[in-house]
């Protein structure tokens, strides 16, 4: 089934030698308590009706919850103690230290600084000569770190032999919004360098595409997100298509792949994935163009869906809505969907939006979920990674030895604790708690009050121990945040 087509290229290989997750351990069931409150608060018919959009329409059933004293910072820096313990690596050979993320802890701090401090203490190492920069682009400023990363390594300005990549987000929502069932949190943590074991990054095939968009944003001192939801999902189809078609013409010469449909070289397709659903409204965009475009594949719909030749397919937003409409029920994509996108979307159906990282927790769940990871070995990914505000970037990487490069840890941590997990659910109120997050007690901001007591205290993980309150000639730390393992 897989094309095994890696072309020698003349760059080195760089790509990523390994991925692990992090993801707090509370989390809502979408399908009970909340579903039986918010029905009639969103004017839905009834629970059931609800159920079934979130549960099919939406496409998840669970979002994670960060506790009181989780944070951004400690959901990247857990992540990446793991990648760093399962790949098995000297934490001092770290050269870089890059965080995505667009929900920061600080206004001017680097989330990577925090990450650095608190690697350096777990592991009793000194990584002052680590550059520690924070990439900011809604969803794809990770995307913009591993090419950052990546970049360094290309032109040989690596000084250590790894660079550490994270995604890192909680995303918030206001509570009866139609965003609430579409939060999660979570960070994905990844190694760099050359002659990676997981994925090798294709060299000069990427298509970026930006645009100065109104689709979703979270103006300064507000802490859930501004969004036009049917707007921001036109914005991610339209992108998307553009960098695709962007990056299938580089392809066309750097992977002598011309006159080829995407489909034909690319196995298995990783969209940014703000709830499941959208992958398989960006998977009906990306595919329909490239199947339409195709002259043989575009004879082979006609039967059952003859708008695949409608000439106002490409100005008529209509048109297009209808003709994708009636691709989504045809077998062959039914078929394509199943096999190179579905496994794809496992984990985020149980953690939500993890924002920066959703994408790359597409990468993990393909992992996780294959029958045969060592049957994955040569196939080529396609990463279609997405932010609001907005920019698409579509690049591309083969899989090496994933057998040997992933250990399988998400799925196992998301059984409920007692059940050989660690997942706790969450009551209706408690949930909201932690939502409305720290009491306002006056006009300060709330970055500087102290964290709300947590749900399941801290164990075996970074926790936010408190708020620095000080402000004197000897000492000034006013909100500065500091963080502990607690064994
Ligand atoms: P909504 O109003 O909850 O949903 O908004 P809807 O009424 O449009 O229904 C959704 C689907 O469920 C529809 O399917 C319904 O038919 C179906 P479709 O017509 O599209 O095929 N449905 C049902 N299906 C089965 N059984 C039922 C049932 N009822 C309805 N009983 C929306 C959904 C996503 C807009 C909202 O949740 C939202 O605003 N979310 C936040 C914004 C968002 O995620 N946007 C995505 C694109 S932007 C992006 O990805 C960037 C982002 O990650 C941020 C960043 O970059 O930083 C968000």
């Amino acid at each position: 089934m897989f094309t095994r087509m890696t072309k020698l290229q003349d760059s080195p290989s760089v790509g990523i030698d390994a991925i692990a997750v992090h993801v707090p351990r509370l989390f809502v069931d979408l399908t009970a308590e909340w579903a039986r409150a918010r029905a009639p608060e969103l004017g839905e018919a009834s629970v059931e009706q609800l159920v079934g959009k979130v549960k099919r329409g939406v496409g998840v059933v669970e979002m994670a919850i960060p506790d009181g004293h989780e944070d951004s910072a400690t959901l990247a820096a857990m992540a990446a103690v793991k990648v760093i313990e399962q790949a098995g690596i000297d934490p001092s050979e770290i050269g870089s230290i890059a965080v995505g993320t667009e929900t920061t802890v600080d206004q001017s701090k680097s989330i990577a600084a925090y990450v650095l401090g608190m690697l350096e203490r777990r592991f009793g190492v000194d990584l002052r000569c680590a550059g520690a920069p924070q990439f900011q682009f809604a969803c794809i400023g990770a995307t913009y770190a591993l090419e950052s990363a990546v970049n360094m390594f290309r032109a040989g300005e690596n000084t250590k032999p790894y660079a550490l990549v994270i995604a890192t987000d909680v995303s918030r929502y206001p509570l009866r919004s139609a965003g609430e069932y579409t939060q999660g949190a979570g960070a994905v943590a990844m190694l760099v360098c050359k002659d990676p074991r997981l994925c090798a990054l294709d060299a000069r095939v990427a298509g970026t595409i930006t645009r100065d968009e109104r689709d979703f944003f979270r103006p300064n001192g507000m802490s859930t997100a501004v969004v036009d939801g049917k707007y921001s999902i036109d914005v991610y189809l339209d992108c998307m298509a553009e960098a695709a078609e962007l990056y299938a013409a580089r392809a066309a010469t750097s992977l002598g792949v011309a006159g080829q449909r995407l489909d034909a070289y690319i196995d298995h397709f990783l969209f940014h994935v703000p709830f499941p659903r959208m992958a398989e409204y960006a998977a009906l965009r990306v595919l329909g163009d490239a199947w339409r475009r195709d002259p043989g594949m575009c004879g082979e719909l006609a039967g059952a869906i003859p708008e695949v030749a409608d000439p106002k397919l490409d100005s008529d937003r209509g048109a297009r809505k209808a003709f994708e409409k009636a691709l989504a029920q045809h077998p062959m994509f039914r078929r394509f969907f199943d096999a190179r996108v579905e496994p794809s979307l496992g984990l985020s159906r149980r953690i939500g939006n993890i924002y920066s990282g959703s994408m790359y927790l597409g990468l993990a769940s393909l992992l996780e979920n294959a029958p045969s990871r060592a049957a994955l070995a040569g196939s080529r990914v396609g990463f279609f990674s997405y932010g609001s505000g907005a920019s698409a970037r579509v690049f591309s990487g083969v899989l090496v030895d994933p057998e040997r490069a992933y250990v399988p840890h998400v799925a196992r941590e998301l059984a409920r604790e007692g059940q050989g997990g660690r997942r706790v659910p969450l009551e209706l109120d408690t949930y909201e708690r932690l939502h409305a997050g720290p009491p306002k007690e006056s006009d300060a901001p709330s970055s500087l009050a102290q964290p709300i007591p947590s749900v399941r205290p801290a164990a075996s993980e970074f926790a936010l121990r408190r708020v620095g309150t000080e402000s004197s000639a000897a000492r000034t730390d006013v909100g500065y945040r500091y963080y502990e393992w607690v064994g």
